[in-house]
């Protein structure tokens, strides 16, 4: 159930449902009050279960960024060789991040809409010793995903550390970190995350689980250039929640049981199948309108699509049009600025929702003097979307 006025389809943040808004009405209680406590306590195991992991998992106060900080603070030090693998805007962020700290940073970027290839992943470690590798799960810059059963093999191949940016996939895409992909011995060494994306819960806490490998990365290092974003300074609190180093987000974490609560219902292999046919659905409907999604089926993200605009369609004319229909969209960033539109169609989002968004993107086209079958899309997106019940 949901009592947004709004439909909130920019990817992330994603709709709300009201049991999370309930949850985190709940009355503010001591950070150290044993009925909080436990609630706490909870949500670090959830996490735990979402990520399959027996290495630590932290649930701190901060966007995603704080997480991604907190990855490459706690494994890289000053002077070490970090490789980002970037397919967008999200991706290169770990550059500045790397560079901010030291770090000695190289890049691979694809062009936007496109994949790095393991090959050229695989070429670029052989020419020195990094010590991890960052990718971005899903780019929410430009919908396109990574690859992990075919880009994990090679980074571990040279002994770098695997650290992935599921801020826009976690819960909603395959990131199970006690498999291993594409051979044996090829897990995730770190996966992180925010609250508010496939989650469902709102902006304001970073999830990030970290494996016996990341851990002993932290342990070689003497000390690391950070505080709040120390790992040393909040595994006693993830061991025992009743202790205290920082404040945590109460409220936000009384909604963070409730929305993996939800998540955990649903199963993790659900969600990723429900998903996957969201992002089809949408991608293939909206194409019967001419319009095409920056990446190709083969290496679109099932969380959100980037949608280029057809010839002669304004981006704020028809976003405010979509707005005044009751559902936001996001603008897209960089040089595809007022040339796409992103769609998000993750998290709590339902089907009935996602078609209710196409019908009325067909219909702003037609006002807008273009002329779309809405029908034909609605009738691409039920078909797509038959084989799950949402
Ligand atoms: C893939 C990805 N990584 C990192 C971030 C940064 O997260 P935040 O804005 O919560 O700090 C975002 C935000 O949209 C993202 O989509």
């Amino acid at each position: 159930m949901m009592r947004n006025q709004e439909m909130l389809l920019i990817p992330g943040p994603t709709p709300v449902m009201d049991s999370i808004y309930d949850a985190m009405a709940s009355e503010t209680r001591s950070h150290t009050d044993p009925r909080f406590v436990k609630i706490y306590k909870h949500t670090i195991e959830q996490t735990r279960q979402v990520f399959n992991t027996d290495g630590e998992v932290f649930v701190v106060a901060g966007s995603g960024t704080i997480a991604m900080e907190m990855a490459i603070v706690n494994t890289i030090a000053e002077g070490e060789r970090l490789l980002v693998v970037s397919h967008g805007y999200f991706g290169d962020r770990f550059i500045k991040l790397g560079q901010a700290f030291g770090i000695q940073v190289d890049v691979l970027q694809a062009e936007w809409g496109q994949q790095v290839s393991p090959e050229d992943i695989d070429r670029k470690l052989a020419e020195g010793t990094y010590k991890a590798v960052t990718v971005t799960h899903a780019d929410t810059s430009t919908g396109v995903a990574t690859d992990l059963e075919a880009v994990v093999p090679v980074i571990k191949k040279h002994g770098a550390l695997v650290i992935v940016d599921g801020v826009c996939a976690s819960t909603a895409m395959d990131e199970d970190m006690s498999k291993e992909y594409g051979g044996p011995g090829n897990t995730l060494d770190i996966v992180l995350t925010g609250s508010q994306k496939a989650i469902g819960v709102p902006p304001g806490l970073a999830l990030i689980a970290f494996n016996q490998t990341a851990l002993d990365a932290r342990a070689a290092m003497e000390r690391v250039p950070a505080y709040y974003c120390d790992i040393y300074n909040w595994i006693p609190i993830m061991q025992d929640p009743s202790k205290y180093f920082a404040t945590p987000a109460v409220n936000l974490i009384y909604a963070l049981e409730e929305g993996l609560r939800i998540v955990l219902d649903e199963g993790i292999e659900s969600r990723i199948g429900r998903h996957q046919a969201f992002g089809r659905a949408v991608r293939q409907s909206l194409a019967v309108y001419g319009m095409k999604a920056l990446a190709s089926e083969e290496v679109a993200a099932p969380t959100l699509s980037c949608i280029l605009y057809p010839e002669g369609v304004d981006d704020a004319t028809f976003r405010a049009a979509m707005a005044d229909k009751g559902t936001i969209l996001s603008g897209s960033l960089a040089h595809l600025a007022g040339k796409a539109f992103r769609i998000g169609h993750m998290g709590n989002s339902t089907a009935e929702m996602l078609e209710k968004a196409v019908v009325q993107i067909g219909e702003t086209l037609n006002e807008m003097g273009l002329q779309v079958d809405v029908s034909k899309a609605v009738e691409v997106f039920s078909s797509e979307i038959k084989q799950v019940t949402v």
